[in-house]
């Protein structure tokens, strides 16, 4: 089976974005595998350090292998947001398909030496690794706060330049007004920005905060060269909304004709997502 790099590639050269699905949840994983299967699109399923410590690493791993060979279909793994550091090597070395060094609060140097690190020890496994510039605001939640980006938020492209010349890194989460979450006033991304990182950094550009962004500024970004998007809170939105209407029909006790229920309206909008990125029909 083809790895997480061929696609990834392919999506660079003919313009599309592989999505980034995070869950914690079983009802979750299955949602996305079914639509992986159905829509015969790539996908990457993202844990977070909270979602991975809440479901378990060995655990998440092998539940995804045995599926993956199962349906033959090509299902990635990600330790999203990764901050600690036994934690990233734990998911190295457990298999997971990459790892994101999430160091936009530290110092450019030490971002680039830490990232550097990893990058060693997960090519030796042919792990990538995706590093960060830039501090993308917001938390996976729907909100009704406001949120401000500040200028020093965005990513640099003269930092972009000296961390990808010096880290070599697979794939580059930036910053050009996305946000985590979904909050009242929704931020306009900065399509110049985007172009002027593309024009240094040959690296696979990522995009998160996905949720809550509008369709036609999705599809401008991967015509800019955004070969991944992540997508969360409009997952948990969903696993959320649709767990507190099904509970509420009082005779069924069974959790498996409950959780099917949700498991059906998450797979609805990963195939939205799954359309708008244009992912579908790419094994
Ligand atoms: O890393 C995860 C994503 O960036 C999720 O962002 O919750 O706004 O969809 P989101
Ligand atoms: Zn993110």
């Amino acid at each position: 089976m083809k790895d997480l790099k061929y696609y990834l590639k392919k999506a660079k050269e003919e313009k599309w974005a592989i999505p980034q699905f995070n869950f914690s949840t079983i009802e979750q994983l299955k949602a996305i595998i079914n639509v992986s299967y159905k829509l015969k699109t790539p996908v990457i399923l993202g844990t977070s350090e909270g979602e991975a410590n809440y479901l378990g690493m060995e655990e998440i791993v092998s539940l995804v292998k045995i599926s993956k060979n199962k349906y033959k279909i090509p299902l990635f793994l990600n330790l999203d947001h990764g901050k600690n550091l036994d934690l990233i090597k734990k998911a190295i070395f457990l298999g997971y398909d990459s790892v994101h060094f999430d160091g936009s609060s530290l110092s450019l140097i030490e971002n680039i030496k830490i990232t550097k690190e990893l990058i060693k020890i997960a090519h030796k496994k042919n792990i990538l690794v995706e590093g960060e510039i830039g501090s993308i605001k917001g938390e996976s939640q729907l909100s009704s706060k406001k949120i401000k980006i500040l200028k020093q938020d965005l990513t640099s492209v003269s930092d972009v330049e000296k961390f990808v010349k010096e880290t070599k890194v697979d794939s580059l989460a930036v910053s050009i007004g996305n946000i985590h979450g979904v909050y009242k006033k929704m931020p306009k991304l900065d399509l110049k920005l985007l172009k002027d990182i593309k024009k240094i950094s040959k690296n696979f550009l990522v995009l998160h905060g996905g949720s809550g962004i509008e369709n036609k500024e999705i599809k401008k970004v991967i015509r800019e060269g955004i070969v991944k998007i992540n997508f969360n809170t409009e997952i948990r939105i969903i696993w959320k909304n649709s767990l507190r209407k099904y509970l509420k029909n009082k005779n069924e006790f069974k959790p498996y004709k409950i959780l099917n229920l949700v498991q059906n309206d998450i797979e609805k909008k990963l195939e939205e997502k799954v359309y708008l990125l244009n992912s579908n029909n790419k094994l």
